[in-house]
């Protein structure tokens, strides 16, 4: 049988005796890229801080690339999985170059400490080329624009090679065209050999993009669906999900919603 990339049974965290995430039965395989789907504090982070073991689980058997918590050393395991969120984007230091940011990666630290070689150098540089910023290379990190602080993090997160990409909400605040020039990115992550399993954290249903075959909505820390994308994003199961009335229409294979009075 093949190894699970994410395995959780019957996972809840509970914290002051509210239930933050609650039963949470949950399956990725290789080769699988998953949207994570809820609307805000639904409990989407809380379960990608318990994938990386920030978080333990209060109740519940979670295993990620084969390596079940309690019997592995979580800084270890947290090697191969890479992060993006706007929340790590406020922690780096803003002086620091383009190319420095996407180095510190590799050392896992915030800020550039160790001296690079020149390979680890061009490797950088040919990351920010493949995802189209490379033209900020010297600049100051804290002058980009936010659409090219995102791909410089994506850069962060990926000279590491993870086997795991972890993207929480990474278009927050991009402009219609930044998003969409970040979601191709995603879509050329998935083509490269040895690519990363991307689980993608949105509450944007049209974000979903087709790399993307399988969902996870989550309301108010309980599962609402687990399955394959097109079966999830119907009009009937996410009004059901929203618990309001809302429209969805399939354009250039991706769902967009609209909200339908009551
Ligand atoms: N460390 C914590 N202590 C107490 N409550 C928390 C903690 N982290 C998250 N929560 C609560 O759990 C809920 C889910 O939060 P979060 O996972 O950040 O939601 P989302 O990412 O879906 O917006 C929220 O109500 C939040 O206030
Ligand atoms: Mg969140």
């Amino acid at each position: 049988m093949t190894e699970k990339i994410i395995h959780m049974k019957d996972v809840s965290w509970i914290c002051d005796g509210r239930h933050i995430l609650r039963n949470i039965n949950w399956d990725v395989n290789p080769g699988e890229h998953w949207a994570i789907i809820g609307l805000n504090g639904s409990g989407k982070t809380t379960l990608l801080n318990m994938i990386n073991g920030y978080l333990w689980p209060s109740k519940g058997e979670i295993s990620v690339l084969g390596r079940r918590f309690g019997d592995c050393d979580v800084r270890e395991l947290r090697k191969f999985i890479g992060w993006v969120s706007s929340s790590l984007q406020e922690r780096l230091y803003t002086t620091e170059t383009a190319e420095e940011i996407v180095l510190s990666g590799k050392f896992a630290t915030i800020g550039l400490y160790d001296e690079p070689d020149k390979k680890d150098i061009k490797q950088a540089l040919s990351l920010m080329e493949q995802l189209g910023c490379k033209h900020v290379a010297g600049q100051p990190y804290g002058t980009l624009s936010q659409g090219e602080k995102q791909q410089v993090l994506i850069a962060r997160a990926l000279i590491n090679s993870p086997k795991i990409l972890i993207l929480d909400e990474p278009c927050t605040g991009l402009d219609i065209f930044s998003r969409e020039q970040l979601l191709s990115t995603l879509e050329h992550i998935d083509s490269q050999e040895f690519a990363p399993t991307l689980l993608y954290v949105a509450h944007h249903i049209e974000e979903i993009v087709p790399v993307f075959k399988h969902a996870l909505l989550l309301r108010r820390g309980k599962i609402h669906s687990v399955a394959k994308t097109k079966e999830v994003l119907t009009k009937s199961n996410l009004s059901d999900f929203f618990e309001r009335p809302v429209d969805v229409q399939w354009r250039h294979q991706r769902a967009w919603i609209l909200v339908l009075a009551k």
